[in-house]
């Protein structure tokens, strides 16, 4: 494993830049002005639904969509599991694969958008999605990219903040309806996926960083059983 950042693809010897990046640019434009705007955009701490949900689980490899500045990734490093971790943010990537290299884990880093990116299919044991902003598309390519990559036996968590997929749209531009919510991804189960919790609870919210002001989380996990 490698904590060079791939293009794409997890590719190992790949050399590192993040110019290689697969997706579409104005994604990957608005995310990276977002972080570049702030030294650190997130807490640093790994998100507490995923720390509750991955307590059960033997670790083995884990997809981190939308990682971010990587502190999921790190702790999931961290705790054994084999980690390739997907942003369309350069600036992010950059900066958790700096947090990775002073932690001392080993991370696979790729610049890429969920689904553009070139992921082995039905391969993760653990795919987890935090709070992605994944934009939806009418064939619902995001949701099917998430399911897609989870291998038999294996599980998706899907995170949310609770209460915004039913938020009227806002003159800033943000509309609940541009964007793929766990419901719409439970809608696409069929009888090879088992809804172990579609819930929404209290959120157990990392001090600090941007978003911190949101008190619940909406969770969604499946187990693929085939
Ligand atoms: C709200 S942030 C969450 C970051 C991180 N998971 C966390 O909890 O701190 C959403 C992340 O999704 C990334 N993102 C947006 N669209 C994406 C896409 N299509 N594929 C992969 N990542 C995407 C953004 O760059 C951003 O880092």
């Amino acid at each position: 494993m490698t904590d060079d950042i791939a293009a794409g693809s997890p590719a190992p010897d790949s050399p590192s830049p993040t110019d290689g990046y697969v997706g579409d640019p104005a994604v990957r434009s608005e995310w990276d002005n977002r972080y570049a705007d702030r030294h650190q955009l997130w807490s640093g701490r790994p998100n507490g639904a995923l720390v509750a949900e991955v307590a059960g689980l033997t670790p083995g490899r884990v997809l981190d969509v939308g990682c971010g500045e990587g502190a999921d990734a790190i702790w999931l490093a961290r705790g054994g599991w084999d980690v390739t971790a997907l942003d369309v943010s350069g600036v992010a990537l950059e900066r958790a694969a700096r947090h990775a290299r002073d932690a001392g884990v080993d991370v696979q880093w790729v610049h890429a958008a969920l689904t553009d990116a070139v992921l082995p299919s039905a391969s993760f044991d653990l795919v987890s999605a935090q709070y992605p902003a994944l934009l939806r598309t009418p064939d619902a390519a995001a949701e099917r990219a998430l399911l897609a990559a989870v291998a038999p036996g294996g599980v998706l968590l899907l995170v949310h903040h609770a209460g915004m997929d039913t938020q009227h749209a806002h003159e800033s531009g943000f509309d609940p309806a541009d964007y793929v919510w766990p419901s719409m991804v439970a809608d696409l189960l069929d009888d090879d996926w088992r809804v172990e919790t579609n819930e929404q609870r209290p959120r157990v919210a990392p001090e600090g960083g941007a978003g911190a002001h949101h008190t619940d989380d909406l969770v969604l996990r499946v187990r693929r059983l085939r």
